[in-house]
C-alpha cells in the first residue's frame, strides 16, 4: 500500500496474511529501572535463541522514541545498524545473552503508551506496542518470556515500587533511594509488563479461594482515595469466585494487585498481576458514584480479571486475533455481571442494556467507513482496532457459539480450549476449534467453517421474516431471507450460521407450543432454529389462528431483524412476551416506526406517538409486576443515534426535533403517572448499588426529567423546585445527578444554580467534575447554545486537553454524544471538532483517533451537513504531520 500523496509516503499496511513466526525466541528478561521522571535508564538483559521453525533471518528489536547507549552481545560490544525505528544485529549465534542500556523521558510521554508520569506516579501501558517504548524487543505477542524487573527510585518520592508476580527483594540503596525486585512465575509477552511507582495507598485483604490457596487482594491509589475502594475489592473478590466456579479457572498468583490512574487513554489493563485501571472504573462511593459507575466498575474489574486466563495463560499469537481475548473476555464479563443478578427479568436489564451498546455503536461502524471483521484482515496502526466490533460484536459470536452447544457444552469447550492452549499465544481458529471438538454432536462441529465467517466477514445481516398462516392445515411458516450489505474490501458475503431463537404467542398473548412439522412432539416455548441458507423457511403445524412470532428472543444472533409487524402485533408482544428482550424490543419499534414517519413528513412534529403507544405505556408504568429498571428501559426512546442509523439521509436536526417532540409527549401526556412514579420510587433507603435499587432510582430520575420537562411546557414551578431540593438533599451521587441532569436537560433557569453548587461541593473530586462538564457539554441544544458553552468550559481552570477522560467529559460529549447540538448547520460543530483532532493529535494520537471516528457516518448526512463535514475531515487529512493513528480513520473515512 506504498501510495503517495503530497509528496510524502504513507504508512505501510500490516496484513493477517503476512504472520511468520518470529526468528527469534527470547527466553528471560532482566530488566533494572533507574526511574527519574527526566530521564529513566533501562538496562534490559535478555536471553535470545533461534527459533528453527522460522525462516531466519537476522534480529530485528522494535523501538520508539527511545535513547540507544549500548548493545552487548554475550558481554561484548556488537555491531548493529538501525532501520528506521528497529534495532538490527546480523551474524548472531544460536543462543546468547543481549544487553541493551537506553534512556526516555516519562514525563514528556504525553502519549500515555509505554513508561508515563501521572500525579508523579510512573505508570506503563504496554498494549499493544508500547513495550518498545520502554526498551529494545521483540515487541509482538507470540514472543513469551520469564521477567525479573528490579526498580530502584527515590524512596521519599516513590515509596511503593510494584510490578508483575511476587516480590523476591526490596532494600535500602545510597542517597535516598530503595529497590524492589519482583520475579514473573510465567512467561508473558511483553504487552503484558507493567510497573508502577509512586505514593499509593493500597486497600487489602487475604482470601482463600475453593482449592484452599491464600492470596493477597491490594487495590491501590492516591492516599484521599481509599474511601473509594470497596466496591472494587468487593467485584474484584466476586471476579475470583465466580471463574472459579463457572469455568473452573482459578487465581494462580499469591498476590493480584489493581492500581488506579487518572491518566488513562482506556479503561483498563490486564497487565499480569497487577492491572491498572482509570481511576474512573475503580473508585466509587455513594457521594461520588452513579449506580451506573458502580455497575461498570463491577465489569471492568470482572473484565480485567477474567483476562487473567483469557488473555494472559492462553494470549493471541498476532493482533489480527485481538478478538481471541477481547471478545472472549466480553463475553465472560457480560455473564459474570447477569450471573450476580438476582432474578430473570436483572439477567435481561443487563442483555438489553449490551444489545443497546451493539446498536448504537456497533452497528454503525459495521456500516462506514472503518468496518472491519471481527478478526480484520490489515491495519494500519493496530490501536485503531481496539473497537466495538472486535469487543462487543466479537463477545456476540463467543455467545452464539454457546447458544448453539448449550451452556454446559460451552463450559467443556473453554475447558478443553484451556487444556489444549494453556501457556501459548493461539488464534481464533483454535478457540473455535476447541469449542466445537468438546461438542462434537453440535450444530456448531457441523457448521464450523460456515460459522467461522463471523470472523471473516465484516458488515451486520439483515434477516428478512415473513410469515404465512394456513387455516386449513392449521400451519404457520416462517420464511427467513439473510443479506449482508458490502463493506470496504468485500464486496460479496456468504450466507452466516444465524442461531433464531423463536417462540408462538396466540393473539391474545398465550405461549404457544411449537412442533415443526414432521416432529412427533412439541417444544414448551423459544427455540432455537440454526439459519445457514441464504434463504430458508419452517414450518409448525397444529396453529389455531395466526400467531404472533417472537423471532430472535434474547437477540440471539447480532443481525437485523425486519418483519413487517402489524401495530397490533407488537403491542401483543410488548404486553404478553414471556422473552422480555422482545418486550423490550416491541416498543422499540413501535416508537421508532412512528419516529421515522414524523422525520420523512413535512410538517412540525406534534403529537408523534399514537394514543396506542401512550396507553401501553401507561400500562407499563402502573403494571406491579414490572421491575422499575425495566420500566425506565421501555420508557427510554431509541437514541438519536439509533435512529439515524435506520435512515438513508440523515437530517441531525430534523432528528432531534422529533424525538425532543415525542420526550415532551410522553412527558405531558404520562404527567400523572410520572408524578405517581416518583413517589413511590424515589425513597430507596439507605444506599446499595443493587440491581433492583438502582432500577428504583433510575426510574424515579426518568420521572424527575420528564416531570421537569413537563414542566417546561406548562410553566408549572412546583417540579422544578422540587428537583432542585432533591439535588440538595440527595443521599447518593446517582439521585443527586439525575436531579441536577432533570434541571439541565430541561433548560430551567434552576439549572445555573444547582451547576454551581454541584461544583463547589465537588470540585477535589476529578471524576465528578468530569460529570460536570460531560453533563453541560451532552445538554440538550437550545439555539445553538450548547458549542459557545463547550468553547467556555474548554476556558474553565479545571479544564485540560492532556488529560484524556477531561477531554473526553467536554469534547467527546459534545461531538461524539450530542448530535442535536453537534451538527449545525452553520458548521461550527465540524471546525470546532477539525480543530480538537488537530490539536489533540500532537499530544495524544490515540485519543484524537478516537475523536476522529466521530465523523465516521458523514456520507449518510443531508447536505448542508454532508459537504460541510466532508470538507472538515478534508482539513483533518491534508495536516502534514498527522499520526499514522488519525491518519488511518480520516483517510478510511474519504476512501
Ligand atoms: N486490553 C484492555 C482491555 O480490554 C484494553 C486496552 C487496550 C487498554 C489497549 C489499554 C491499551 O481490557
Ligand atoms: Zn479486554
Amino acid at each position: 500500500m506504498l501510495q503517495l500523496r503530497d509528496g510524502q509516503e504513507q504508512p505501510l499496511a500490516i496484513r493477517r496474511e503476512d504472520y511468520v513466526a518470529p526468528a527469534w525466541w527470547i527466553d528471560t528478561v532482566d530488566l533494572t529501572f533507574d526511574l527519574d521522571p527526566a530521564k529513566t535508564r533501562v538496562l534490559n538483559r535478555m536471553r535470545l535463541r533461534r527459533n528453527p521453525d522460522s525462516v531466519g533471518g537476522p534480529l530485528r528489536l522494535d523501538g520508539d522514541e527511545l535513547n540507544l547507549a549500548r548493545v552487548l552481545v554475550d558481554g561484548q560490544g556488537a555491531s548493529f545498524r538501525m532501520e528506521a525505528d528497529q534495532l538490527v544485529i546480523d551474524n548472531l549465534p544460536d543462543s546468547f545473552e543481549l544487553e541493551i542500556f537506553t534512556t526516555c523521558c516519562p514525563v514528556k510521554n504525553t502519549k500515555l503508551m509505554g513508561l508515563f508520569v501521572s500525579e508523579n506516579t510512573f505508570f506503563t501501558q504496554c498494549e499493544a506496542e508500547g513495550f518498545r517504548r520502554i526498551t529494545y524487543f521483540l515487541d509482538r505477542p507470540d514472543v513469551m518470556a520469564s521477567y525479573t524487573v528490579t526498580l530502584r527510585a527515590d524512596k521519599a518520592a516513590y515509596p511503593v515500587l510494584l510490578s508483575n508476580g511476587n516480590l523476591v527483594d526490596s532494600g535500602e540503596l545510597p542517597e535516598g533511594r530503595h529497590f524492589a525486585k519482583w520475579v514473573d512465575p510465567f512467561r508473558k509477552p511483553s504487552y503484558l509488563f507493567a510497573l508502577v511507582a509512586g505514593k499509593l495507598v493500597a486497600r487489602e485483604q487475604r482470601i482463600t479461594t475453593r482449592a484452599g490457596k491464600e492470596h493477597l487482594l491490594q487495590v491501590y491509589v492516591r492516599a484521599g482515595d481509599l474511601d473509594k475502594t470497596e466496591h472494587a475489592m468487593n467485584s474484584l473478590v466476586h471476579s475470583i469466585l465466580w471463574d472459579e466456579t463457572r469455568f473452573g479457572l482459578p487465581l494462580d498468583l499469591d498476590r493480584f494487585m489493581i492500581v488506579a490512574t487518572s491518566d488513562f487513554n482506556m479503561g483498563a489493563m490486564e497487565n499480569k498481576g497487577l492491572n491498572i485501571f482509570n481511576t474512573k472504573y475503580v473508585l466509587a462511593n455513594q457521594a461520588t458514584a452513579t449506580d451506573a459507575d458502580y455497575g461498570n466498575i463491577e465489569s471492568v474489574v470482572g473484565h480485567e480479571y477474567f483476562h487473567n486466563w483469557s488473555g494472559d495463560r492462553v494470549t493471541c499469537r498476532d493482533w489480527f486475533q485481538l478478538s481471541l481475548k477481547e471478545g472472549l473476555t466480553v463475553f465472560r464479563d457480560q455473564e459474570f455481571s447477569m450471573d450476580l443478578c438476582a432474578d430473570a427479568s436483572a439477567r435481561a436489564v443487563k442483555r438489553i442494556e449490551d444489545v443497546r451498546v451493539l446498536r448504537t455503536a456497533q452497528f454503525p461502524e459495521d456500516a462506514g467507513p472503518m468496518a472491519h471483521p471481527v478478526r480484520p484482515d490489515s491495519y494500519i496502526e493496530i490501536s485503531n482496532f481496539y473497537t466495538v466490533t472486535i469487543y462487543e460484536k466479537g463477545a456476540e459470536v463467543v455467545r452464539m457459539m454457546q447458544t448453539l452447544v448449550g451452556r454446559k457444552g460451552f463450559e467443556h469447550g473453554m475447558s478443553l480450549y484451556f487444556k489444549r492452549h494453556d501457556g501459548q499465544a493461539v488464534t481464533c481458529d483454535d478457540f473455535a476449534q476447541a469449542i466445537a471438538d468438546a461438542n462434537l454432536d453440535s450444530e456448531l462441529s457441523r457448521l464450523l467453517p460456515q460459522f467461522k465467517r463471523w470472523y471473516s466477514q465484516a458488515g451486520t445481516p439483515r434477516l428478512a421474516a415473513t410469515g404465512s398462516y394456513d387455516a386449513d392445515a392449521r400451519t404457520y411458516t416462517l420464511r427467513f431471507t439473510q443479506s449482508c450489505a458490502p463493506t470496504p474490501g468485500q464486496p460479496l458475503k456468504l450466507p452466516f450460521v444465524i442461531p433464531v431463537n423463536l417462540g408462538l404467542l396466540a393473539q391474545d398473548g398465550r405461549e404457544l407450543p411449537l412442533q415443526r412439522d414432521g416432529e412427533s412432539e412439541a417444544t414448551l416455548h423459544t427455540r432455537t432454529l440454526v439459519l445457514t441458507e441464504a434463504s430458508q423457511q419452517f414450518t409448525f403445524v397444529g396453529i389455531d389462528a395466526e400467531p404472533v412470532p417472537s423471532i430472535l428472543r434474547g437477540f440471539s444472533a447480532p443481525v437485523v431483524l425486519d418483519f413487517d409487524y402489524t401495530d397490533t402485533q407488537l403491542l401483543t408482544l410488548l404486553a404478553n412476551d414471556l422473552d422480555p428482550f422482545n418486550r423490550w424490543e416491541a416498543g422499540q419499534r413501535l416508537a421508532l416506526r412512528s419516529a421515522i414517519q414524523a422525520i420523512a413528513a413535512s410538517s412540525a412534529p406534534t403529537a408523534v406517538l399514537d394514543d396506542a403507544y401512550i396507553g401501553a405505556m401507561r400500562e407499563v408504568l402502573r403494571d406491579p409486576k414490572l421491575d422499575a429498571a425495566f420500566k425506565e428501559l421501555v420508557l427510554t426512546l431509541p437514541s438519536e443515534t439509533y435512529i439515524a442509523e435506520q435512515l438513508d439521509v440523515v437530517d441531525p436536526q430534523r432528528i432531534h426535533a422529533v424525538r425532543e417532540a415525542m420526550r415532551v409527549q410522553l412527558a405531558t401526556a404520562l404527567f400523572v403517572e410520572w408524578e405517581q412514579v416518583y413517589e413511590q420510587h424515589h425513597d430507596t433507603g439507605a444506599y446499595t448499588p443493587d440491581p433492583l435499587s438502582a432500577g428504583r432510582r433510575a426510574l424515579s430520575g426518568m420521572a424527575l426529567t420528564f416531570l421537569c420537562l413537563a414542566a417546561g411546557e406548562s410553566g408549572d414551578t412546583v417540579w422544578p423546585g422540587k428537583t432542585l431540593q432533591r439535588f440538595k438533599d440527595a443521599g447518593n451521587m446517582t439521585d443527586r445527578f439525575n436531579a441536577l441532569s432533570a434541571l439541565v436537560s430541561s433548560g430551567h433557569a434552576l439549572a445555573a444554580q444547582a451547576l454551581a453548587r454541584f461544583h463547589a461541593i465537588f470540585k477535589n473530586e476529578a471524576l465528578v467534575i468530569d460529570k460536570w462538564f460531560s453533563l453541560q457539554a451532552g445538554s440538550p441544544d437550545r439555539g445553538g447554545h450548547v458549542l459557545p458553552l463547550v468553547k467556555q468550559l474548554m476556558k474553565h481552570p479545571d479544564f485540560s486537553v492532556k488529560n484524556p477522560n477531561r477531554a473526553r467529559s467536554v469534547i467527546f460529549s459534545y461531538c461524539s454524544a450530542n448530535p442535536g447540538a453537534f451538527h449545525r448547520p452553520d458548521a461550527a460543530g465540524y471546525v470546532f471538532w477539525s480543530d480538537r483532532v488537530i490539536e489533540l493529535d500532537a499530544i495524544n494520537p490515540q485519543v484524537a483517533a478516537r475523536l476522529a471516528r466521530g465523523l465516521d457516518r458523514w456520507s449518510k448526512l443531508a447536505e448542508p451537513y454532508r459537504s460541510a463535514a466532508r470538507e472538515a475531515i478534508v482539513r483533518v487529512a491534508a495536516r502534514p504531520d498527522l499520526s499514522k493513528d488519525t491518519q488511518e480513520v480520516v483517510q478510511r473515512a474519504l476512501a
